[in-house]
């Protein structure tokens, strides 16, 4: 593998443990002003320190992020529907061009398995592949799942799988029953997405059976900064992936840091 793309992955994935958190913040590109996200610049600064990765699109990092962060950047570069239209009809909505103007670590297209639109979705990773091996930019796929799609390790893993086949160098994907399997048939790394916001002990459940079934980590957003103490919960969710925490531990470090005066400081990896 070209040394630009192997960088940039050891980047998301902590060569320490070779697992990552990354937050996710890119909702409203299809959302709009998601709860929690109404006003980016402020969720994203107290957690940017705790976060392995930040995803997000162009526009809210252009506008809400310091640019002397020296955390990774894994651009959102599909777009084009909102929740009032079909959501699996996306396209490539930046150039790659300035995908390396903005110093990108990697670049995430969503992929829609099953829709209607799963041969354009599939042919824009293709597409989207070929143009950033151009630059070193690794690409991760995101399996969109929509309403009305089962969530089991047969779809999922049928997802994962035929991103991994086209070239993906992550994919994010649901947790699952079964989930083993969706990882041991997926060449490539696999991380969760944290879907909607569940109590903070069962987003730690979740993190933790998804990091047991083998997941590279969490690209999480929801339950993280719709959390009552984002900073805390983050830090949770870092020490079941990277220091093996098991769900007792992180929810007890959850409450120490919840209850803390002075703020946090990163500990881990
Ligand atoms: C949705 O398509 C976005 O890519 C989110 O980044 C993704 O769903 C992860 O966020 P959450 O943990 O809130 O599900």
């Amino acid at each position: 593998m070209d040394w630009g793309l192997k960088n940039r992955i050891s980047r998301i994935l902590q060569p320490k443990t070779g697992k990552t958190v990354m937050l996710a913040v890119d909702h409203g590109y299809f959302l709009g002003p998601t709860t929690g996200l109404e006003v980016p610049r402020k969720t994203i600064a107290p957690l940017l320190p705790f976060a392995d990765s930040l995803m997000l699109t162009r526009g809210v990092l252009r506008t809400s992020v310091d640019p002397t962060t020296s955390t990774p950047i894994v651009l959102r570069v599909s777009g084009g529907t909102s929740i009032l239209g079909t959501l699996s009809n996306e396209g490539i909505a930046v150039a790659m061009e300035d995908a390396v103007r903005l110093n990108v670590a990697a670049v995430a297209l969503s992929i829609f398995v099953g829709s209607p639109h799963e041969k354009e979705t599939l042919l824009s990773l293709t597409t989207l592949i070929d143009q950033a091996y151009n630059y070193g930019i690794p690409v991760l796929a995101v399996t969109a799942v929509g309403k009305d799609m089962k969530r089991d390790s047969q779809y999922i893993g049928l997802a994962c799988r035929i991103a991994a086949e086209l070239g993906a160098h992550i994919v994010k994907t649901y947790y699952c029953e079964g989930f083993e399997k969706v990882v041991e048939s997926c060449p490539v790394p696999v991380v969760i997405a944290g879907g909607k916001k569940v109590t903070e002990r069962e987003a730690l459940e979740l993190s933790y059976n998804a990091i047991q079934a083998g997941a590279s980590g969490v690209d999480m957003g929801r339950n993280i900064f719709q959390s009552e103490n984002p900073v805390a919960m983050i830090q949770a969710v870092r020490a079941i992936v990277h220091d093996k925490a098991s769900v007792s531990e992180a929810w007890e470090l959850f409450a120490k840091h919840k209850n803390a005066k002075r703020p946090a400081v990163k500990q881990t990896v």
